[in-house]
C-alpha cells in the first residue's frame, strides 16, 4: 500500500510560510545537553526541501511532558542551537509558540529563513487538541506540514486540530516512516522474526498480538520477559516485573500456543539470563540457566550442580538474556528475511568497567550483531524507536540498519495496524 495523503511534492511552497510540526522530543542529559540528535538529523531532508523550494520555515515541536506549564528545563532552545549547526542555516528562536512575539517573528520571516517556536506543551491547549489554540498557531503560516512521525499517534492541537485551519501535507520523514513500516507489516520478506524487549507488556500488548498473528518467530527479552517468565511459574527473585501484567502475559502465551497449533510458529521466552543482586558496573554477575540446565551441568562437571545453579535467588535480578537465549535468537535470525526489533534485551544503560558495552548489554549487542549479518545472514532490519535507538546510536550503528524509526509509541501503533490520528487528519492526494 502506498501513502495516500498529500505529500510535500503535492503542494506549492514557493514564497509561502510553512509551519512544520517536527518531533524534537530529544533526550537531554542532566546538564541539559542533547544526548541523542537522531530525530533532528532525520528532520533535515524536509527542511532542506522547503528551503530549496523558496519557503519560509516555521518549526514547532514539543519536548518532554511539561503538562501545560513553562519549564525552562524543557525548553527547545538547545534544539535551536543544534539544529542551526546541523542545518547550516541560521535558526531564530522565539520563547513562545503563540502570541505577539511568535506572530512578529513569523510575520517578518523571509523565504530561506528558519524560525523555531518554543515548546508547544507549555500550553495545556496543545494536548487538549484545542481548536482555538490550533487557530493561533495556524495564523503564523500559509501551509502546514506534518513531519513529526514520533508524535502522530497523539491527537493534539499541532497534529489534529491544526489541519482544520491550514492546507496540510506530510513531510518526507513522515511519508517514509509510514510507507516503510506499513510495507514491512503487509508484505515482509519471510521468514519474519520479531524481537521484542523493553519494560512493560501493557505498552506492547497490541503489537505482540499482531506480531503473533503475522510473524514466524516472536522472541521476547528485557524486563518484559520477566513478567512472562513469572506467568509461567518461574521464580524470578527481585527482577523488575509488572505484577499486574501477569494475567496479560498468560493471555499472550495462550494466544501464542493457539497460533502454534495452526501453523509453524515459534514463541520464544529466554531460557537463561545474566543475574546480579544489584545494578551497577561492578556488581558480580552469574548466568542462570533455568531452561536447559546445560550450563550448570557443564560448569559443575563431574559433580552434580548445586541446587541453586538453575534458579534465580531471592535477592537476584535478571538483567540480561543469557548466552543460550542469545544464541537461540541469533540462530532464528540466520534464517530470517526480515527482522523487526523493538526494545533492549537487558539493562543497557549500565556502563562497562573496561569495555563500552556494559555487563548486562551483551544480549542486546549479540542480537544487534546477528541482525547486521555478523554470523552470515543479513535480513532486512526494522528497528522501532524509543530507547532502542539510543543504544543503537551509542554503538554507532544507526546507519547499518535498513530502517531505524524516529517513533516509539507511533511505530508500535503502526506495527499493530492502528490508524494514526496525525496522519488521518492530513488531506488526501
Ligand atoms: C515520544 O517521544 O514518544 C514522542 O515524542 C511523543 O511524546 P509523548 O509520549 O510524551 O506523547
Ligand atoms: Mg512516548
Amino acid at each position: 500500500m502506498s501513502f495516500t495523503k498529500k505529500s510535500l511534492q503535492d503542494v506549492e511552497v514557493k514564497g509561502k510560510k510553512v509551519l512544520v510540526r517536527a518531533d524534537y522530543n530529544v533526550p537531554l542529559s542532566d546538564k541539559g545537553e542533547i544526548s541523542d540528535d537522531y530525530r533532528i538529523q532525520q528532520s533535515l531532508p524536509t527542511l532542506h526541501y522547503l528551503l530549496q523550494h523558496g519557503a519560509a520555515v516555521i518549526i514547532c515541536s514539543h519536548l518532554g511532558r511539561p503538562e501545560g506549564k513553562t519549564n525552562p528545563a524543557e525548553s527547545l532552545f538547545p534544539v535551536a542551537k543544534r539544529l542551526q549547526k546541523m542545518l547550516g542555516v541560521d535558526v531564530e528562536f522565539v520563547p513562545d509558540c503563540v502570541g505577539e512575539r511568535a506572530e512578529k517573528a513569523a510575520e517578518k520571516l523571509q523565504p530561506g529563513q528558519v524560525l523555531l517556536l518554543e515548546n508547544l506543551r507549555f500550553h495545556p491547549e496543545e494536548e487538549a487538541n484545542d481548536d482555538q489554540f490550533a487557530g493561533q498557531l495556524a495564523s503564523l503560516a500559509d501551509i502546514f506540514v506534518q513531519d513529526g512521525f514520533g508524535v502522530v499517534h497523539r491527537a493534539h492541537a499541532s497534529t489534529e486540530a491544526i489541519t482544520k485551519h491550514l492546507p496540510s501535507a506530510a513531510g518526507l520523514l513522515l511519508e517514509h516512516e509510514v510507507d516503510t513500516i506499513t510495507n514491512v507489516v503487509e508484505t515482509p520478506k519471510r521468514p519474519l522474526v520479531a524481537v521484542i524487549g523493553g519494560a512493560k507488556i501493557a505498552d506492547k500488548i497490541e503489537v505482540l498480538q499482531k506480531l503473533i498473528s503475522i510473524a514466524d518467530v516472536v522472541a521476547v527479552g528485557g524486563a518484559m520477559a520477566n513478567t512472562f517468565l513469572q506467568a509461567t511459574g518461574l521464580r524470578i527473585g527481585k527482577s523488575k516485573t509488572e505484577a499486574e501484567d501477569v494475567p496479560l502475559a498468560k493471555e499472550i502465551i495462550e494466544l501464542a500456543h493457539a497460533e502454534k497449533a495452526k501453523r509453524s510458529f515459534v514463541f520464544y521466552l529466554p531460557q537463561d539470563g545474566v543475574v546480579a543482586s544489584r545494578v551497577d558496573s561492578h556488581a558480580k554477575t552469574r548466568i542462570v540457566d533455568w531452561g536447559t540446565h546445560a550450563i550448570a551441568d557443564i560448569e559443575a562437571y563431574p559433580r552434580r550442580p548445586d541446587r541453586e545453579a538453575s534458579k534465580v535467588a531471592e535477592d537476584e535480578m535478571i538483567l540480561d538474556i543469557g548466552p543460550f537465549s542469545g544464541a537461540f535468537i541469533a540462530g532464528t535470525i540466520q534464517l530470517a528475511g526480515t527482522v523487526i526489533w523493538n526494545g533492549a534485551m537487558g539493562v543497557t544503560e549500565t556502563k562497562g568497567v573496561q569495555s563500552p558495552v556494559g555487563p548486562t548489554a551483551h544480549g542486546t549487542e549479540l542480537i544487534m550483531e546477528a541482525m547486521l549479518g555478523e554470523f552470515g545472514n543479513r535480513p532486512y532490519s526494522l528497528v522501532g524507536g524509543g530507547d532502542t535507538v539510543g543504544f543503537v546510536e551509542n554503538c554507532g550503528m544507526v546507519k547499518s540498519f535498513n530502517h531505524v524509526s524516529t517513533g516509539g509509541g507511533a511505530s508500535l501503533e503502526l506495527l499493530a495496524g492502528r490508524k494514526l490520528p496525525g496522519v488521518e487528519a492530513l488531506e488526501g492526494k
